[in-house]
């Protein structure tokens, strides 16, 4: 289990944006060479990452390169980018069907990627929508290295013409379907950046939505949006007081055997128990952070 609360998007051109991320609070930072940079200033960027890669040791914060469409131009030197920097992992934008996930799978294993070199995929076509079981499911054919799904709604709302609106009632229904097809397939899934960074107050409910939804995280635009994302996507204190006293429950060997008990007057079910161990076991990586600051 990785932790992926918090998931902060910086443009590989901001050099100064770039240093900041390495003392900030995210679980993962992805290294965007697609729509924050423009056109001509691609090749900056790029070298901008080999620069910060170079000088700044990996830590407890995964790293995530985007690249452009793999098959254009710009995607074909990012890629190269991608196999010289061994990031965590690579994220695919507008991913519409399995094979452009598999297709750079065969490209990573064609030049001897670690296998901790991973694939995420941005979900933000309509077709992207449509496909998202089938694309998930591409992560159980050999090799595929796919791990995360990351919704992007600024351009789904472009291609729909759904209008960003509080709640995100006409969205919902998209969001969850990507909920569904990552848990049927064992992957992530971080939900979609929100653009008013100063909006603190919206930014908090879109993180209790998002959590209630079933999502592992947010992907952000700004080091104001951390706290907020870290905090929502963290078991509380009274869910983890829950979960040890589930394990605490069938740790008592009167339970062997029994499927279900009576804790105070709640049934829990053994099935309850997988669910508490993942539950404590996130609680304890990120005790394991903070002790480690
Ligand atoms: N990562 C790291 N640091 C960031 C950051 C980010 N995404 N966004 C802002 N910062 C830093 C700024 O560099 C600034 O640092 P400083 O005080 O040391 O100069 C500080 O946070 C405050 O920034 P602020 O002035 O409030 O915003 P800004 O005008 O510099 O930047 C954006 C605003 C939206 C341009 C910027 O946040 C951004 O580029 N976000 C990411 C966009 C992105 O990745 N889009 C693609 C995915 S949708
Ligand atoms: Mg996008």
């Amino acid at each position: 289990m990785s932790l992926r609360r918090s998931v902060l998007s910086v443009p590989a051109v901001n050099i100064r944006a770039l240093e900041k991320t390495y003392s900030l609070d995210c679980d993962a930072v992805i290294f965007d060479l697609e729509d924050s940079v423009a056109p001509e200033r691609k090749a900056e960027a790029r070298e901008n990452l080999r620069a910060f890669f170079a000088a700044t040791p990996a830590k407890d914060q995964e790293r995530i390169i985007r690249v452009n469409a793999p098959a254009s131009t710009f995607g074909k030197a990012d890629m190269e980018l991608v196999l010289a920097l061994e990031p965590d992992a690579v994220l695919l934008p507008k991913v519409d069907e399995p094979q452009d996930v598999l297709s750079v799978s065969d490209r990573l294993a064609d030049a001897d990627a670690p296998e901790s070199l991973r694939i995420w995929a941005m979900i933000e076509t309509p077709r992207g929508i449509l496909n998202a079981a089938a694309i998930a499911e591409a992560g159980r054919t050999p090799g595929s290295r796919l791990d995360c799904f990351v919704v992007g709604l600024n351009d789904l709302r472009k291609e729909t013409g759904v209008l960003p609106q509080p709640g995100r009632t006409y969205l919902v229904p998209w969001l969850m379907q990507v909920v569904l097809a990552v848990r049927a397939y064992g992957l992530d899934a971080i939900d979609s950046v929100f653009n008013d960074f100063r909006d603190a107050e919206v930014f908090d409910a879109e993180c209790a939505q998002a959590r209630a939804m079933g999502f592992d995280g947010k992907m952000l635009i700004h080091p104001a949006q951390i706290e907020a994302a870290n905090r929502h996507f963290a078991p509380d204190a009274s869910a983890i007081a829950e979960a040890e006293a589930i394990i605490a429950a069938f740790a008592d060997p009167e339970t062997d055997g029994l499927n279900v008990i009576n804790s105070n007057g709640r049934m829990i079910e053994r099935l309850h128990l997988v669910q508490a161990e993942s539950l404590v076991h996130k609680a304890r990586l990120i005790a394991g952070r903070q002790t480690a600051k």
